[in-house]
């Protein structure tokens, strides 16, 4: 056997043992709470499984805003992470940068074109190529409800905003604190999320998908504002700057009557072996039944020099229909694809799906405004401020829709 023929056996040897298998992921990502880094588990198992290691890089912060200041840290740097827990604009902003690898080759092999549906490809392909492999779908109009506080109040699961308010002055009445939130303007926008879609699909999509000025500034708006002030009367005095972790945990451990949050809020109950409808009930936000604004995590691969077959085993990984259901069942959100059975999920994993599908079928399915998929993240963080400065006082309702159609429009 000549050297040629030698270094050829080689080759042939180490890719059939598999590249990936001498490589590292090194993953950024902010999933830092227990559910969280419970989901997080099933993930780093997966991928151990199949050699491929771990290489941790969490920084916390709901909505990813901190993650994304340490990225553009590290590319400016000429270091990107292998992979990268992105939302939607996100994504989209990074991908025109031209920074971000290729996954044509294993979304051809696993057909992914099939099985992802449209408003999730809308992010995860750039010029239509594959830059992300998404791995759930949250979505933020959510209510969590101590089932406990709910029954002490002797009403039902409210179903509209007059209903919600008499739940919550119930409660309030009860000695509990009504509503656990912490005051961080990502927390703040998601309920804002949920707000705007109470006042109907259209009005969600003018003001925060077309950012039609009028939306922004009108009397719809005004009455959203009243909405969030109505809803700050019934926070506790502590709620400035608390994590939304601790805000679940005051649910779960019976302080508060119900939290606000997107459907990761779940992975705490359930983490705290917390069952649905016996311990806590989930509701769509009052209003905005049938709607779904939803946002999905994906995995965004960066085109670096080594480790690409590491990156493709994992986006692979993270697309396999056994995983997406073992994953999200564990995180609250439910699979990316279309053909994941429901089967291992629980009552409010089951409900999640079916909006999911009704919603997109039925043209109610937008994208989250405080989670990164409604506008880049320019305006996203200009409404973020607006939001903020009013549930914290500094402007009354119609003040703050003013301030709305200002701050977007130096924002785009
Ligand atoms: C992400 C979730 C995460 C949540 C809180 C959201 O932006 O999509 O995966 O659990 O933030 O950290």
């Amino acid at each position: 056997m000549n050297i040629r023929q030698l270094m050829a056996g080689v080759a042939l040897a180490a890719f059939t043992v598999g590249p990936a298998q001498a490589e590292d992921v090194e993953v950024l990502h902010w999933w830092t709470s227990g559910g969280e880094a419970a989901a997080l588990n099933v993930l780093k198992e997966d991928l151990q499984g199949q050699g491929i290691g771990w290489v941790d890089m969490p920084v916390a912060g709901g909505g990813g805003e901190a993650a994304m200041t340490t990225l553009r840290a590290r590319v400016t740097a000429g270091d990107a992470p292998t992979a990268v827990q992105m939302l939607g604009f996100d994504i989209k902003d990074w991908a025109a940068e031209g920074v971000l690898g290729n996954l044509d080759d294993v979304a051809a092999k696993e057909g992914w074109d099939g099985v992802v549906p449209a408003a999730l490809q809308f992010f995860s392909k750039h010029d239509g190529h594959w830059i992300a492999a998404p791995v759930n779908v949250h979505s933020t109009n959510w209510v969590w409800i101590s089932k406990s506080a709910l029954d002490a109040t002797g009403m039902d699961a409210p179903t509209t905003w007059d209903e919600l308010i008499a739940v919550l002055d119930a409660m309030k009445a009860n000695g509990i604190t009504p509503l656990a939130h912490g005051g961080q303007a990502w927390q703040d926008a998601t309920i804002f999320d949920a707000v705007v879609l109470s006042l109907g699909d259209d009005f969600y999509k003018a003001s925060m998908i077309d950012l039609d000025p009028d939306a922004l500034g009108g009397e719809k708006m005004v009455e959203a504002f009243d909405r969030m002030a109505k809803l700050r009367s019934y926070v506790d005095d502590n709620f400035s700057g608390r994590d939304w972790n601790l805000a679940s945990a005051m649910v779960i451990n019976g302080e508060a009557g119900m939290q606000m949050m997107g459907d990761w809020a779940k992975g705490e109950f359930l983490r705290a072996d917390k069952v649905p409808g016996e311990d806590f009930v989930c509701i769509r936000f009052p209003g905005t039944q049938g709607a779904v604004t939803f946002n999905s995590d994906q995995f965004v691969m960066f085109d670096v020099a080594e480790g690409g077959d590491a990156q493709k085993a994992m986006a692979a990984a993270v697309m396999n229909p056994t995983f997406q259901s073992a994953f999200n069942v564990v995180k609250g959100s439910v699979p990316a694809r279309t053909d994941v059975p429901n089967s291992d999920f629980d009552a409010c994993g089951k409900k999640g799906m079916a909006d999911l599908a009704d919603a997109g079928s039925n043209g109610r399915l937008f994208g989250s405004m405080a989670h990164g998929h409604s506008v880049p993240a320019s305006v996203k963080n200009a409404i973020y401020d607006v939001v903020t400065a009013h549930f914290n006082g500094e402007y009354d309702s119609a003040a703050a829709a003013e301030e709305l159609v200002n701050a977007v429009e130096a924002a785009q």
